[in-house]
């Protein structure tokens, strides 16, 4: 049995076969794992929004929506790669996680009274998030602005 493996892996005539399998195998396999993160994970989708912020004022809520926005409410703007595996397991993912602390879209908005430090400490919005959004990397008085905005609004 292993001879008769070794025999046919190791004929040059069928190196043709074994590569088409292994193409074969590798296609299957993403094409399974890609699909089946939407079923673990959910489609990338925005349920509707059941709630609107009254934000304290239009500052504020720009702010928000240069930083926060995609991942903290109900209105996410989805790029092409939150749909493509590898990537959008980890951008569906940290939108469920984000919803789930924080979602201005319903009436129970979360843990808002941890935005102060979340800003302040640079743990908001996510580095890798910055990267892919350079518009959301906001400067030291834009974090003061939004810190107090939110504070106010939340209050
Ligand atoms: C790329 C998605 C993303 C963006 C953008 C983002 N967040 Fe988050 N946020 C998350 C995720 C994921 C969690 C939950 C995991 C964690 O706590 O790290 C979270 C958690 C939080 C929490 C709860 C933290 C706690 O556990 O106390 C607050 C508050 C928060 N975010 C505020 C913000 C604010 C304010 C902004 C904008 C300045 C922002 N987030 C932008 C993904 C995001």
């Amino acid at each position: 049995m292993i001879q008769q493996f070794k025999d046919f892996v190791f004929n040059r005539e069928n190196r043709g076969k074994i590569t088409l399998w292994v193409v074969g195998c590798l296609i299957l396999g993403y094409l399974v794992v890609g699909v089946g993160q939407f079923v673990v994970l959910g489609f990338p989708d925005n349920p509707p929004v059941e709630y609107t912020v009254q934000w304290d004022s239009p500052r504020t809520e720009e702010l928000w929506n240069r930083a926060c926005r995609d991942c903290h409410s109900n209105e996410t703007v989805w790029p092409w790669y939150s749909y493509v595996a590898p990537t959008s397991m980890l951008v569906v993912y940290h939108v469920n996680e984000g919803r789930e602390s924080l979602n201005v879209s319903t009436d129970d908005v979360g843990e808002a009274s941890d935005v102060g430090s979340q800003i302040r400490k640079d743990k908001m919005p996510p580095e890798q998030y910055i990267w892919l959004h350079p518009t959301a990397q906001l400067t030291d008085a834009e974090k003061d602005e939004l810190i107090m905005g939110l504070l106010t609004t939340f209050r």
